[in-house]
C-alpha cells in the first residue's frame, strides 16, 4: 500500500519508512549512486539508491525515463548544500531499500520539461503530455473549481438535475451539431448548445433551485476560449429577481476563487451598464485592468470641417471617439504608430488618425504633430485635449464610424496597447456588464437577432418597446467578465406567454415556426410558470484563468484542435458504409452539390 504521495513528502516524515508509486521522471548516475526523481500527480521527491542494496542498484541502473516503479525507504534530510528551496520536498531525499520496476517504458515522445513543445505534438501525445506537472495542476485545478461550485450550490438547496444530451435544438446563435435517427429516418437529434430550454421547464416543474455542471456543444469557429464541446457551471432559480440572482451567482464566484485558487475577489463586484461598458471600454467585456478609457468627440465633431469625422458624427449610429495613450507621443515609434492602424483594419476601420501632443499649451500646429491638425479648429483642439486629459508626451488615437466599428476597433487597441505599453494593474477585476439590449440588428438576414437569446425578458417598462422600437429595448440580461474575458452570461426569463410571443414577434419569428420549435416551452408557461432566471458560467474559462493559461485546451483533458480535430483518437472520422445504410444517409462528395 503507498504510504503517500511522492510530492507530499517533507521533513515532518523524515526517519520514517515511506511507500511510493510513481514514474521515474529523471535518473541522474553520479559515480556510484543513482538518484531517481519519482513523480507523481502529486510532484516529485528524490530517491537515493546506493551500492550498499545490490539488488536496488541494479534495478535502478535499468531505469529509465517513465518507468513505472514502486518504492520503500527510509526518509532523511538532504545534506547541506543540496537542500532544494524550490521544491516541497526539496528538504529530503528517500533512500531506497526496495525498488521494483512494475512496468518498464518505451523512449517516450518528448522529454516532460522540454520547453516549446508545439501544440499539435502535445494533442497527439496526450497522455504523456497530461503527465506534464503543468498539466497535472491543471485538471486538480479544474477538479478543486468543480467540487467548491457542487459545495457552494449544495449548501443553499440547488439540486443537481440532468438534462438529455441527444435533444432538439436549443438556440443559443451557434451551429448545431446533428446526430442521425436509426429509427425515424431523415430525422435528427440536435446537441444541446445549453440545457436553456430545459431548465425553464425544470423551474415550471417546481424544482425551485438547479445546477448542474455539464456538456454544451457548439458547432462554431474555434478560438483559445472556444471549443466545440465545452463545460457550463449551469444554474436557475424561481421567485428571485434580477439583483437577487446576481448576488448568489457572484457570492458562487468569489468563493470558488477563495477556495480553489486562494483569491479574494472584491465584494460586491462593480456593476457597469452595457451602455456604460461600450462608451468607456469599447466592449461588454472590459478589462478593468486597464485603466485607459475611450472619450466621447461625436457630439462636437458634428460641427467640423474634417469630413472623415463629421461624416461619421452625423450619422444615425455613428461614433467619433478618442483613445489616449499616456507617454506614447514620445515611446511611439512611426511604424508602431502605422502597424495600429493596419490591426484596427482587422475591426473594419477605414483608419487611425492620431495626435501627438508636443506642447498642450499651443493647441495647434505649433503645439500638436499630426496629420488632420489642420482640419480642426483650435476651440476643438483645445477641447479634444481637455476631454481626454492629454499632456505633453501623450499621443491621442481617433476612431470614426458607425459606432460597432469605432468600438472594435478602439476597444481592441486599447487592451493591446495596455498590455504593450505596460499599462495593466495586477490582480484579479471581475465586473457585471447588465441592461444588455434585447437585440442586435443582423446586417445579412436584414432582421433583428436575440442578444443573449429569445426567452430573455425585457426590463420593467421596456414591454411596449419590443414591437415599437425594438433597437431600444433593454433586457434583464448580465454578464459576468473578468480581465477582459466573459466567464458567465444570464438572465431573467420571460414566463408569461403573450411576452415570449412578442420577443418572438420581433425576432420575425411567426407562431406557426414558433409553435414547431418551441411548442414544448409555450405549453409549459401556460401552466403557472414562476418568475425564473439564471446564469452559465464557463468552467473551462474560469479554470483557464486561474491557471494563468493562455487557451481552454490546457485546462480540458481531451480538447480539440482549433480545427475541430481530436488529434488522440483521430476524430472526425469517416463512418462504415454499413453505419451509413442503418442511419439511411448517403455522403456527398465534398463540393459537390
Ligand atoms: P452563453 O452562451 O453566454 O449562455 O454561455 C455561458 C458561458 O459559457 C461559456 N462559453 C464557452 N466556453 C468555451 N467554449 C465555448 N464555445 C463557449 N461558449 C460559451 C462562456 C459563456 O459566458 N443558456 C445561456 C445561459 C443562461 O442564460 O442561463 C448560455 O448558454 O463563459
Ligand atoms: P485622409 O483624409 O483619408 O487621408 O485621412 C486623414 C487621417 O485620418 C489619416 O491619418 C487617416 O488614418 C485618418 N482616418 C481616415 N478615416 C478614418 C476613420 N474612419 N477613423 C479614424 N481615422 C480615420
Amino acid at each position: 500500500m503507498r504510504s503517500h504521495y511522492c510530492g507530499q513528502v517533507t521533513a515532518a516524515h523524515i526517519d520514517e519508512s515511506v511507500s511510493l508509486y510513481g514514474w521515474a521522471h529523471r535518473r541522474r548516475d553520479h559515480g556510484g549512486v543513482i538518484f531517481i526523481d519519482l513523480r507523481d500527480r502529486e510532484g516529485l521527491v528524490q530517491v537515493v539508491c546506493d551500492p550498499d542494496r545490490a539488488e536496488t542498484f541494479r534495478t535502478a541502473e535499468r531505469v529509465r525515463s517513465e518507468f513505472c516503479l514502486r518504492v520503500r525507504g527510509l526518509v532523511r534530510r538532504r545534506p547541506e548544500g543540496t537542500i532544494n528551496p524550490n521544491l516541497a520536498t526539496g528538504e529530503i531525499e528517500v533512500l531506497a531499500h526496495e525498488l521494483e520496476v512494475l512496468n518498464p517504458s518505451a523512449t517516450p515522445p518528448f522529454q516532460l520539461d522540454e520547453e516549446n513543445l508545439s501544440e499539435n505534438v502535445r494533442l497527439a501525445q496526450r497522455v504523456i503530455d497530461l503527465r506534464r506537472p503543468q498539466m497535472q495542476q491543471n485538471l486538480l485545478l479544474r477538479h478543486r473549481v468543480a467540487m467548491a461550485a457542487r459545495r457552494y450550490f449544495d449548501e443553499r438547496g440547488f439540486i443537481d438535475i440532468e438534462t438529455p444530451i441527444l435533444t432538439r435544438s436549443t438556440p443559443e446563435g451557434a451551429r448545431d451539431y446533428l446526430v442521425p435517427s436509426r429509427l425515424y429516418p431523415g430525422h435528427f437529434y440536435a446537441l444541446p448548445q445549453s440545457p436553456q430550454l430545459f431548465k425553464q421547464m425544470l423551474m415550471v416543474a417546481g424544482f425551485d433551485r438547479y445546477y448542474q455542471i455539464t456538456k454544451c456543444f457548439r458547432d462554431e469557429d474555434l478560438r483559445a476560449d472556444r471549443q466545440p464541446e465545452f463545460t457550463q457551471i449551469d444554474v436557475e432559480t424561481s421567485f428571485l429577481d434580477e439583483a437577487e440572482i446576481r448576488a448568489i451567482m457572484e457570492g458562487m464566484v468569489r468563493t470558488v476563487f477563495g477556495e480553489a485558487a486562494g483569491v479574494a475577489l472584491p465584494d460586491p463586484f462593480p456593476v457597469l451598464t452595457y451602455a456604460e461598458a461600450m462608451r468607456d471600454f469599447g466592449s461588454d467585456k472590459p478589462d478593468l485592468r486597464i485603466p485607459l478609457k475611450l472619450t466621447e468627440l461625436t457630439d462636437l465633431m458634428k460641427s467640423v470641417d474634417f469630413k472623415v469625422f463629421r461624416a461619421a458624427a452625423e450619422l444615425g449610429d455613428g461614433r467619433v471617439a478618442a483613445l489616449r495613450i499616456p507617454g506614447g507621443g514620445t515611446s511611439m515609434t512611426r511604424k508602431e504608430i502605422d502597424d495600429c492602424a493596419a490591426f484596427v483594419g482587422i475591426y473594419g476601420a477605414k483608419g487611425l488618425a492620431y495626435i501627438k501632443v508636443n506642447d498642450a499649451s499651443k493647441p495647434g500646429e505649433a503645439g500638436l504633430r499630426s496629420p488632420i491638425v489642420k482640419f480642426l479648429r483650435e476651440d476643438v483642439l483645445r477641447a479634444i485635449l481637455e476631454r481626454t486629459g492629454a499632456r505633453d508626451g501623450d499621443l491621442v488615437f481617433f476612431g470614426a464610424d458607425r459606432a460597432k466599428v469605432v468600438n472594435d476597433a478602439l476597444g481592441a487597441l486599447r487592451v493591446k496597447l495596455g498590455h504593450e505599453k505596460g499599462h495593466v494593474e495586477a490582480g484579479w477585476r471581475p465586473a457585471w456588464v447588465v441592461d444588455f439590449p434585447m437585440f442586435e440588428w443582423d446586417e445579412e438576414a436584414r432582421r433583428w437577432g436575440a442578444m443573449h437569446h429569445p426567452f430573455t425578458a425585457p426590463k420593467d417598462g421596456h414591454e411596449d418597446l419590443l414591437e415599437a422600437a425594438p433597437g431600444r429595448a433593454l433586457a434583464k440580461a448580465y454578464d459576468v467578465t473578468l480581465n477582459g474575458w466573459e466567464i458567465g452570461g444570464g438572465s431573467v426569463r420571460i414566463h408569461r406567454a403573450d411576452v415570449q410571443s412578442k420577443v418572438f414577434g420581433a425576432l420575425g419569428i411567426g407562431p406557426e415556426e414558433a409553435r414547431a420549435k418551441f411548442g414544448f416551452l409555450l405549453d409549459a408557461l401556460q401552466f403557472g410558470a414562476p418568475p425564473h432566471g439564471g446564469i452559465a458560467f464557463g468552467l473551462d474559462r474560469i479554470v483557464a484563468m486561474m491557471a494563468g493559461a493562455e487557451s481552454i485546451r490546457d485546462v480540458i483533458a481531451f480538447p480539440k484542435t482549433q480545427r475541430g480535430q481530436c488529434l488522440l483518437t483521430q476524430a472526425p472520422s469517416p463512418a462504415e458504409e454499413r453505419q451509413l445504410r442503418e442511419l439511411h444517409l448517403r455522403v456527398r462528395e465534398p463540393g459537390k452539390v
